[in-house]
Protein backbone atom coordinates (compact mmCIF):
# COMPACT_ATOMS: atom_id res chain seq x y z
CA UNK A 1 0.00 0.00 0.00
CA UNK A 2 1.20 3.34 -0.92
CA UNK A 3 -0.08 6.75 0.45
CA UNK A 4 1.39 10.20 -1.16
CA UNK A 5 1.44 13.49 1.02
CA UNK A 6 3.11 16.92 1.03
CA UNK A 7 5.87 15.95 2.53
CA UNK A 8 6.64 12.42 0.63
CA UNK A 9 5.20 8.86 0.23
CA UNK A 10 4.62 5.95 2.35
CA UNK A 11 5.14 2.77 1.54
CA UNK A 12 3.48 -0.25 3.98
CA UNK A 13 3.51 -3.94 3.84
CA UNK A 14 1.18 -5.92 5.99
CA UNK A 15 2.96 -8.93 5.23
CA UNK A 16 6.28 -7.67 7.15
CA UNK A 17 4.64 -6.51 10.35
CA UNK A 18 6.31 -8.13 12.74
CA UNK A 19 5.04 -9.01 16.80
CA UNK A 20 6.55 -6.78 19.78
CA UNK A 21 9.12 -8.88 20.85
CA UNK A 22 9.46 -6.49 24.06
CA UNK A 23 9.01 -8.87 27.09
CA UNK A 24 7.80 -6.62 30.05
CA UNK A 25 8.68 -7.51 34.12
CA UNK A 26 5.67 -7.94 36.18
CA UNK A 27 6.17 -6.61 39.84
CA UNK A 28 3.96 -6.80 42.76
CA UNK A 29 2.83 -3.74 43.90
CA UNK A 30 0.53 -3.69 46.92
CA UNK A 31 -1.00 -6.55 49.45
CA UNK A 32 -3.90 -6.18 51.49
CA UNK A 33 -5.44 -8.20 54.62
CA UNK A 34 -9.39 -7.56 54.66
CA UNK A 35 -9.08 -5.12 52.10
CA UNK A 36 -6.75 -2.82 54.61
CA UNK A 37 -3.51 -2.21 53.70
CA UNK A 38 -0.32 -4.12 55.97
CA UNK A 39 2.43 -2.03 57.30
CA UNK A 40 5.82 -3.11 56.86
CA UNK A 41 8.26 -4.81 59.80
CA UNK A 42 6.67 -5.45 63.39
CA UNK A 43 4.43 -7.85 64.02
CA UNK A 44 2.82 -7.60 60.35
CA UNK A 45 3.94 -10.33 58.15
CA UNK A 46 5.10 -8.28 55.53
CA UNK A 47 8.81 -7.74 56.85
CA UNK A 48 9.92 -5.32 53.57
CA UNK A 49 7.61 -4.07 50.71
CA UNK A 50 5.79 -7.03 48.58
CA UNK A 51 7.48 -5.69 45.63
CA UNK A 52 10.58 -7.32 47.22
CA UNK A 53 9.21 -10.52 49.14
CA UNK A 54 9.14 -14.04 47.85
CA UNK A 55 7.32 -15.69 51.21
CA UNK A 56 4.78 -14.39 53.42
CA UNK A 57 3.37 -16.45 56.00
CA UNK A 58 -0.10 -15.76 57.50
CA UNK A 59 -1.88 -16.84 60.80
CA UNK A 60 -5.55 -18.92 59.89
CA UNK A 61 -7.64 -15.69 60.79
CA UNK A 62 -5.49 -13.67 57.86
CA UNK A 63 -7.36 -15.62 54.63
CA UNK A 64 -8.95 -13.26 53.41
CA UNK A 65 -6.17 -11.00 51.07
CA UNK A 66 -5.49 -9.28 47.71
CA UNK A 67 -2.34 -8.99 45.61
CA UNK A 68 -1.74 -5.97 43.52
CA UNK A 69 0.50 -6.32 40.24
CA UNK A 70 1.55 -4.49 37.43
CA UNK A 71 3.65 -4.87 34.05
CA UNK A 72 7.11 -2.82 33.75
CA UNK A 73 5.80 -1.05 30.31
CA UNK A 74 5.03 2.36 29.95
CA UNK A 75 4.37 2.46 26.43
CA UNK A 76 0.89 2.37 25.96
CA UNK A 77 0.11 0.56 29.40
CA UNK A 78 -3.70 0.47 28.90
CA UNK A 79 -3.26 -2.52 26.67
CA UNK A 80 -1.00 -4.35 28.52
CA UNK A 81 -2.60 -7.96 29.62
CA UNK A 82 -2.32 -10.05 32.53
CA UNK A 83 -2.64 -13.60 33.70
CA UNK A 84 -2.27 -15.35 37.50
CA UNK A 85 -3.12 -18.31 39.62
CA UNK A 86 -2.60 -19.58 43.01
CA UNK A 87 -1.35 -22.63 42.90
CA UNK A 88 -2.72 -25.14 45.24
CA UNK A 89 -6.05 -23.53 44.69
CA UNK A 90 -6.65 -22.87 40.57
CA UNK A 91 -5.87 -24.96 37.53
CA UNK A 92 -5.83 -22.97 35.43
CA UNK A 93 -4.65 -18.83 34.20
CA UNK A 94 -7.39 -16.10 35.26
CA UNK A 95 -6.36 -13.65 32.25
CA UNK A 96 -7.24 -9.63 32.78
CA UNK A 97 -6.75 -6.69 31.29
CA UNK A 98 -4.76 -3.93 32.99
CA UNK A 99 -7.98 -2.42 34.46
CA UNK A 100 -8.19 -5.31 37.07
CA UNK A 101 -4.32 -5.79 38.16
CA UNK A 102 -5.58 -7.25 41.29
CA UNK A 103 -6.41 -11.02 42.55
CA UNK A 104 -8.58 -11.41 45.56
CA UNK A 105 -8.91 -15.03 47.92
CA UNK A 106 -11.23 -15.51 50.62
CA UNK A 107 -11.14 -17.72 53.60
CA UNK A 108 -7.90 -20.16 52.40
CA UNK A 109 -7.92 -23.40 53.92
CA UNK A 110 -4.44 -23.75 55.88
CA UNK A 111 -1.54 -24.65 53.56
CA UNK A 112 1.12 -23.90 51.37
CA UNK A 113 0.04 -21.90 47.58
CA UNK A 114 2.16 -20.10 45.09
CA UNK A 115 0.83 -16.92 43.56
CA UNK A 116 2.22 -16.44 39.89
CA UNK A 117 1.59 -13.18 37.89
CA UNK A 118 2.58 -12.60 33.88
CA UNK A 119 2.25 -9.88 32.23
CA UNK A 120 2.37 -9.11 28.39
CA UNK A 121 2.03 -6.13 26.04
CA UNK A 122 -0.52 -6.09 23.94
CA UNK A 123 0.74 -8.52 21.22
CA UNK A 124 3.42 -9.68 23.11
CA UNK A 125 4.81 -12.82 24.76
CA UNK A 126 3.96 -13.95 28.80
CA UNK A 127 6.39 -13.20 30.87
CA UNK A 128 7.38 -16.35 31.56
CA UNK A 129 7.73 -17.52 34.18
CA UNK A 130 6.67 -14.53 35.98
CA UNK A 131 6.59 -13.34 39.75
CA UNK A 132 6.43 -15.77 42.07
CA UNK A 133 4.78 -15.26 45.59
CA UNK A 134 5.25 -17.92 48.24
CA UNK A 135 2.02 -17.75 50.70
CA UNK A 136 1.56 -20.19 53.85
CA UNK A 137 -1.58 -20.13 55.96
CA UNK A 138 -0.43 -21.16 59.46
CA UNK A 139 -3.32 -23.78 60.58
CA UNK A 140 -5.21 -22.83 63.69
CA UNK A 141 -4.54 -24.99 67.07
CA UNK A 142 -7.05 -27.45 66.75
CA UNK A 143 -5.63 -28.02 62.79
CA UNK A 144 -2.47 -28.76 63.70
CA UNK A 145 -1.38 -32.52 63.08
CA UNK A 146 -0.50 -32.69 67.10
CA UNK A 147 -4.01 -32.01 68.12
CA UNK A 148 -5.64 -34.54 65.81
CA UNK A 149 -2.54 -36.98 67.39
CA UNK A 150 -4.00 -36.24 70.52
CA UNK A 151 -7.59 -36.48 69.73
CA UNK A 152 -6.64 -39.53 68.01
CA UNK A 153 -4.77 -40.92 71.44
CA UNK A 154 -7.97 -39.62 73.60
CA UNK A 155 -10.56 -41.44 70.84
CA UNK A 156 -8.04 -44.78 71.68
CA UNK A 157 -8.09 -44.89 75.17
CA UNK A 158 -11.95 -43.90 75.30
CA UNK A 159 -12.27 -47.35 72.76
CA UNK A 160 -10.04 -49.01 75.51
CA UNK A 161 -12.09 -47.87 78.43
CA UNK A 162 -15.31 -48.76 77.01
CA UNK A 163 -13.77 -52.05 76.17
CA UNK A 164 -12.41 -52.70 79.68
CA UNK A 165 -15.89 -51.36 81.40
CA UNK A 166 -17.55 -53.86 79.04
CA UNK A 167 -14.94 -56.85 80.00
CA UNK A 168 -15.94 -55.77 83.88
CA UNK A 169 -19.42 -55.67 83.06
CA UNK A 170 -19.11 -59.05 81.31
CA UNK A 171 -16.92 -60.55 85.14
CA UNK A 172 -19.92 -59.17 86.75
CA UNK A 173 -22.12 -60.85 84.76
CA UNK A 174 -20.64 -63.95 85.26
CA UNK A 175 -20.20 -63.32 89.21
CA UNK A 176 -23.89 -62.50 89.35
CA UNK A 177 -24.71 -65.71 87.62
CA UNK A 178 -22.28 -67.66 90.13
CA UNK A 179 -23.71 -66.01 93.10
CA UNK A 180 -27.10 -66.60 91.71
CA UNK A 181 -26.33 -70.38 91.49
CA UNK A 182 -24.75 -70.26 95.05
CA UNK A 183 -28.49 -68.24 96.16
CA UNK A 184 -30.47 -70.66 94.00
CA UNK A 185 -29.05 -73.56 96.14
CA UNK A 186 -29.24 -72.19 99.67
CA UNK A 187 -32.89 -71.57 98.04
CA UNK A 188 -33.61 -75.14 97.53
CA UNK A 189 -31.91 -75.73 100.99
CA UNK A 190 -34.35 -73.58 102.62
CA UNK A 191 -37.43 -74.28 100.97
CA UNK A 192 -36.53 -78.16 102.04
CA UNK A 193 -36.59 -77.00 105.71
CA UNK A 194 -39.56 -74.75 104.97
CA UNK A 195 -41.35 -77.87 103.67
CA UNK A 196 -40.41 -81.31 103.54
CA UNK A 197 -38.40 -81.16 107.05
CA UNK A 198 -41.21 -79.27 108.57
CA UNK A 199 -43.84 -81.71 107.53
CA UNK A 200 -41.93 -84.35 108.92
CA UNK A 201 -41.60 -82.75 111.89
CA UNK A 202 -45.47 -82.57 111.90
CA UNK A 203 -45.86 -85.62 110.78
CA UNK A 204 -43.40 -87.12 113.92
CA UNK A 205 -45.91 -84.87 116.14
CA UNK A 206 -48.63 -86.96 114.55
CA UNK A 207 -47.17 -90.29 114.78
CA UNK A 208 -46.47 -89.95 118.42
CA UNK A 209 -49.81 -89.13 119.72
CA UNK A 210 -51.17 -92.11 117.80
CA UNK A 211 -48.87 -94.15 119.08
CA UNK A 212 -49.62 -92.58 122.72
CA UNK A 213 -53.23 -93.19 122.08
CA UNK A 214 -52.77 -96.84 121.08
CA UNK A 215 -53.14 -99.06 124.17
CA UNK A 216 -56.18 -97.04 125.72
CA UNK A 217 -58.12 -94.93 122.72
CA UNK A 218 -57.79 -97.05 119.39
CA UNK A 219 -60.43 -95.30 117.71
CA UNK A 220 -58.69 -92.12 118.26
CA UNK A 221 -55.18 -93.53 117.81
CA UNK A 222 -56.77 -94.48 113.97
CA UNK A 223 -57.93 -91.69 113.36
CA UNK A 224 -55.33 -89.67 114.56
CA UNK A 225 -53.23 -92.00 112.18
CA UNK A 226 -55.48 -91.43 109.42
CA UNK A 227 -54.71 -87.23 109.78
CA UNK A 228 -51.12 -87.83 109.92
CA UNK A 229 -51.53 -90.01 105.62
CA UNK A 230 -53.41 -87.25 104.53
CA UNK A 231 -50.64 -84.95 106.32
CA UNK A 232 -48.12 -86.99 104.44
CA UNK A 233 -49.70 -86.83 101.31
CA UNK A 234 -50.07 -83.06 101.84
CA UNK A 235 -46.21 -82.75 102.54
CA UNK A 236 -45.58 -84.69 99.43
CA UNK A 237 -47.59 -82.72 97.15
CA UNK A 238 -45.86 -79.66 99.32
CA UNK A 239 -42.37 -81.07 98.97
CA UNK A 240 -42.70 -81.73 94.98
CA UNK A 241 -44.17 -78.15 94.32
CA UNK A 242 -41.03 -76.35 96.44
CA UNK A 243 -37.94 -78.97 94.15
CA UNK A 244 -39.84 -78.40 90.79
CA UNK A 245 -40.32 -74.47 91.89
CA UNK A 246 -43.47 -74.41 90.50
CA UNK A 247 -45.52 -73.13 93.19
CA UNK A 248 -48.12 -71.03 91.21
CA UNK A 249 -49.06 -68.61 94.46
CA UNK A 250 -50.26 -71.65 96.56
CA UNK A 251 -51.28 -69.43 99.56
CA UNK A 252 -52.38 -66.26 97.57
CA UNK A 253 -56.38 -67.65 97.33
CA UNK A 254 -56.30 -67.16 101.13
CA UNK A 255 -56.15 -64.87 103.57
CA UNK A 256 -53.38 -64.22 105.79
CA UNK A 257 -54.85 -64.23 109.19
CA UNK A 258 -56.69 -68.06 108.01
CA UNK A 259 -53.17 -69.26 107.07
CA UNK A 260 -52.15 -68.08 110.38
CA UNK A 261 -55.09 -69.60 112.03
CA UNK A 262 -54.91 -73.03 110.42
CA UNK A 263 -51.21 -73.43 111.05
CA UNK A 264 -51.66 -72.43 114.67
CA UNK A 265 -54.67 -75.15 115.03
CA UNK A 266 -52.41 -77.79 113.40
CA UNK A 267 -49.80 -77.17 115.56
CA UNK A 268 -51.74 -76.89 118.54
CA UNK A 269 -53.84 -80.21 117.52
CA UNK A 270 -50.40 -82.00 117.47
CA UNK A 271 -48.89 -80.71 120.57
CA UNK A 272 -52.13 -81.09 122.35
CA UNK A 273 -52.05 -84.98 121.66
CA UNK A 274 -48.58 -85.15 122.90
CA UNK A 275 -49.22 -83.68 126.32
CA UNK A 276 -52.29 -85.42 126.75
CA UNK A 277 -50.75 -86.53 130.22
CA UNK A 278 -51.17 -82.84 131.44
CA UNK A 279 -52.95 -81.17 128.83
CA UNK A 280 -51.37 -77.97 129.45
CA UNK A 281 -51.45 -76.87 125.48
CA UNK A 282 -50.76 -73.05 124.41
CA UNK A 283 -53.94 -71.01 123.68
CA UNK A 284 -53.30 -69.70 119.92
CA UNK A 285 -54.91 -66.78 118.52
CA UNK A 286 -54.85 -64.62 115.55
CA UNK A 287 -55.88 -60.72 115.64
CA UNK A 288 -55.86 -58.36 112.90
CA UNK A 289 -55.39 -54.85 112.95
CA UNK A 290 -56.05 -52.24 110.45
CA UNK A 291 -58.13 -52.34 107.19
CA UNK A 292 -57.35 -55.47 105.35
CA UNK A 293 -55.18 -55.45 102.31
CA UNK A 294 -54.46 -57.09 99.42
CA UNK A 295 -51.18 -58.73 99.69
CA UNK A 296 -48.76 -59.41 96.69
CA UNK A 297 -48.88 -63.25 96.14
CA UNK A 298 -45.07 -63.86 96.47
CA UNK A 299 -44.65 -61.95 99.24
CA UNK A 300 -47.60 -62.81 100.52
CA UNK A 301 -46.31 -66.78 100.50
CA UNK A 302 -42.87 -65.44 102.05
CA UNK A 303 -44.45 -64.17 105.25
CA UNK A 304 -46.65 -67.21 105.46
CA UNK A 305 -43.39 -69.20 105.21
CA UNK A 306 -41.35 -66.45 107.83
CA UNK A 307 -44.66 -66.25 110.41
CA UNK A 308 -45.15 -70.60 109.97
CA UNK A 309 -41.63 -71.39 111.66
CA UNK A 310 -41.92 -68.54 113.74
CA UNK A 311 -45.30 -70.36 114.98
CA UNK A 312 -43.46 -73.57 114.68
CA UNK A 313 -40.35 -72.73 116.80
CA UNK A 314 -43.06 -71.57 119.55
CA UNK A 315 -45.08 -74.04 119.81
CA UNK A 316 -41.79 -76.64 119.59
CA UNK A 317 -39.27 -74.89 122.09
CA UNK A 318 -41.32 -72.18 124.10
CA UNK A 319 -43.35 -73.98 126.27
CA UNK A 320 -45.60 -71.35 126.39
CA UNK A 321 -49.36 -70.85 127.80
CA UNK A 322 -50.60 -68.36 125.26
CA UNK A 323 -49.28 -67.58 121.86
CA UNK A 324 -50.59 -64.38 119.78
CA UNK A 325 -50.39 -63.78 115.97
CA UNK A 326 -50.94 -60.16 115.56
CA UNK A 327 -50.92 -58.48 111.60
CA UNK A 328 -51.70 -55.74 111.28
CA UNK A 329 -51.91 -53.70 108.03
CA UNK A 330 -50.85 -50.13 108.30
CA UNK A 331 -50.70 -47.12 105.99
CA UNK A 332 -47.08 -47.73 105.02
CA UNK A 333 -46.30 -51.04 106.58
CA UNK A 334 -47.60 -54.68 106.82
CA UNK A 335 -46.37 -55.83 110.22
CA UNK A 336 -46.53 -59.06 111.54
CA UNK A 337 -45.78 -60.06 114.98
CA UNK A 338 -45.98 -63.24 117.28
CA UNK A 339 -45.63 -63.55 120.47
CA UNK A 340 -45.72 -66.13 123.35
CA UNK A 341 -45.30 -66.19 127.19
CA UNK A 342 -43.11 -69.10 127.16
CA UNK A 343 -39.14 -69.52 128.03
CA UNK A 344 -37.68 -67.70 125.75
CA UNK A 345 -35.23 -67.49 123.22
CA UNK A 346 -30.85 -68.42 124.66
CA UNK A 347 -29.58 -65.11 123.69
CA UNK A 348 -26.73 -66.86 122.69
CA UNK A 349 -28.85 -68.59 119.86
CA UNK A 350 -29.47 -65.16 118.72
CA UNK A 351 -26.55 -64.13 117.91
CA UNK A 352 -24.67 -66.57 116.97
CA UNK A 353 -26.21 -66.89 113.08
CA UNK A 354 -25.94 -70.21 111.34
CA UNK A 355 -26.46 -73.69 113.85
CA UNK A 356 -25.74 -76.90 112.25
CA UNK A 357 -28.78 -78.44 112.10
CA UNK A 358 -30.97 -75.86 113.30
CA UNK A 359 -31.81 -73.73 109.61
CA UNK A 360 -35.33 -72.16 110.83
CA UNK A 361 -33.84 -68.91 111.69
CA UNK A 362 -30.99 -68.22 109.39
CA UNK A 363 -34.09 -68.90 107.22
CA UNK A 364 -36.51 -66.87 107.47
CA UNK A 365 -33.70 -64.14 108.59
CA UNK A 366 -32.83 -64.48 104.66
CA UNK A 367 -36.28 -64.56 103.59
CA UNK A 368 -37.05 -61.41 105.52
CA UNK A 369 -34.08 -59.99 103.53
CA UNK A 370 -34.78 -60.84 100.78
CA UNK A 371 -38.59 -59.56 100.17
CA UNK A 372 -36.92 -56.38 101.74
CA UNK A 373 -38.20 -56.38 105.33
CA UNK A 374 -37.29 -56.09 108.88
CA UNK A 375 -36.85 -59.03 111.36
CA UNK A 376 -36.65 -58.46 114.88
CA UNK A 377 -36.41 -60.36 118.47
CA UNK A 378 -37.12 -59.71 121.59
CA UNK A 379 -36.52 -62.48 123.85
CA UNK A 380 -36.34 -62.78 127.67
CA UNK A 381 -35.46 -66.27 129.77
CA UNK A 382 -38.62 -66.97 131.44
CA UNK A 383 -40.77 -63.96 129.92
CA UNK A 384 -41.37 -64.88 126.56
CA UNK A 385 -40.68 -63.42 123.04
CA UNK A 386 -41.32 -61.63 120.42
CA UNK A 387 -40.79 -61.73 116.96
CA UNK A 388 -41.75 -58.54 114.27
CA UNK A 389 -41.80 -58.59 110.62
CA UNK A 390 -41.83 -55.61 109.07
CA UNK A 391 -42.60 -55.49 104.91
CA UNK A 392 -42.67 -51.59 103.95
CA UNK A 393 -46.29 -51.10 101.65
CA UNK A 394 -44.84 -50.77 98.57
CA UNK A 395 -43.73 -54.33 98.74
CA UNK A 396 -46.43 -55.56 100.64
CA UNK A 397 -49.16 -54.83 98.87
CA UNK A 398 -50.21 -55.72 95.57
CA UNK A 399 -51.44 -51.92 94.89
CA UNK A 400 -50.45 -48.50 95.65
CA UNK A 401 -52.81 -47.15 97.86
CA UNK A 402 -53.45 -44.37 95.27
CA UNK A 403 -56.86 -43.29 97.75
CA UNK A 404 -54.62 -42.32 100.69
CA UNK A 405 -55.78 -39.13 101.84
CA UNK A 406 -59.50 -40.75 102.40
CA UNK A 407 -57.75 -43.83 103.86
CA UNK A 408 -56.72 -41.42 107.02
CA UNK A 409 -60.16 -41.47 107.77
CA UNK A 410 -60.38 -45.26 107.84
CA UNK A 411 -61.48 -46.53 111.25
CA UNK A 412 -58.99 -49.65 112.61
CA UNK A 413 -61.05 -52.71 113.28
CA UNK A 414 -59.98 -55.92 115.53
CA UNK A 415 -60.56 -59.19 114.44
CA UNK A 416 -59.41 -62.40 116.57
CA UNK A 417 -59.45 -66.08 114.90
CA UNK A 418 -58.69 -69.11 116.76
N1 LIG B 1 -40.19 -69.05 120.65
C1 LIG B 1 -39.10 -69.69 121.11
N2 LIG B 1 -38.99 -69.92 122.45
C2 LIG B 1 -37.90 -70.55 122.93
N3 LIG B 1 -36.85 -70.97 122.19
C3 LIG B 1 -36.91 -70.77 120.86
C4 LIG B 1 -38.02 -70.12 120.25
N4 LIG B 1 -37.77 -70.02 118.92
C5 LIG B 1 -36.59 -70.60 118.72
N5 LIG B 1 -36.04 -71.04 119.88
C6 LIG B 1 -34.71 -71.65 120.04
O1 LIG B 1 -33.94 -71.31 118.94
C7 LIG B 1 -33.36 -72.45 118.36
C8 LIG B 1 -33.16 -72.25 116.87
O2 LIG B 1 -34.37 -72.34 116.16
P1 LIG B 1 -34.35 -72.81 114.67
O3 LIG B 1 -35.70 -72.64 114.13
O4 LIG B 1 -33.25 -72.12 114.01
O5 LIG B 1 -33.96 -74.32 114.76
P2 LIG B 1 -34.86 -75.55 115.21
O6 LIG B 1 -36.27 -75.13 115.31
O7 LIG B 1 -34.22 -76.12 116.43
O8 LIG B 1 -34.66 -76.56 114.01
P3 LIG B 1 -35.33 -76.50 112.58
O9 LIG B 1 -36.11 -75.22 112.52
O10 LIG B 1 -34.16 -76.47 111.65
O11 LIG B 1 -36.18 -77.67 112.45
C9 LIG B 1 -34.26 -73.57 118.73
O12 LIG B 1 -33.57 -74.79 118.75
C10 LIG B 1 -34.76 -73.15 120.09
O13 LIG B 1 -33.86 -73.58 121.07
MG1 LIG C 1 -37.34 -74.13 113.84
Amino acid sequence: MFFGGFSGATAFYPSRIANGSFVPRTVLTDFRLSGNRVPIGGKSPLKQSISYTDTITLTHQQNIFSIEFSALSYFNAETNRYRYRLDGLDNSWHEVGSDQRTANYTTLPARTYIFEVQSATSRGKWSEPGTRLRIEILPAWYQTFWFRCACAVVLLVLLWWIYQRRLKQLERQFNMQLEARVGERTRIARELHDTLLQSFHGLLFRFQAARNMLPGRPEESSQALDGAISRAEEAIAEGRNAIQDLRPEPTAQTDLAQLLASTGKELEGAQYSNQEENRDSAIFRVTVEGERQALSPILQDEVYRIAREVLRNTFQHACAREIEAEIRYDYGQLRVRIRDDGRGIDPRVLQEGNRAGHWGLPGIRERAKQIGARLDFWSEAGAGTEVQLTVPGSVAYAKSRDAGGLRLFSKKTGTHAR
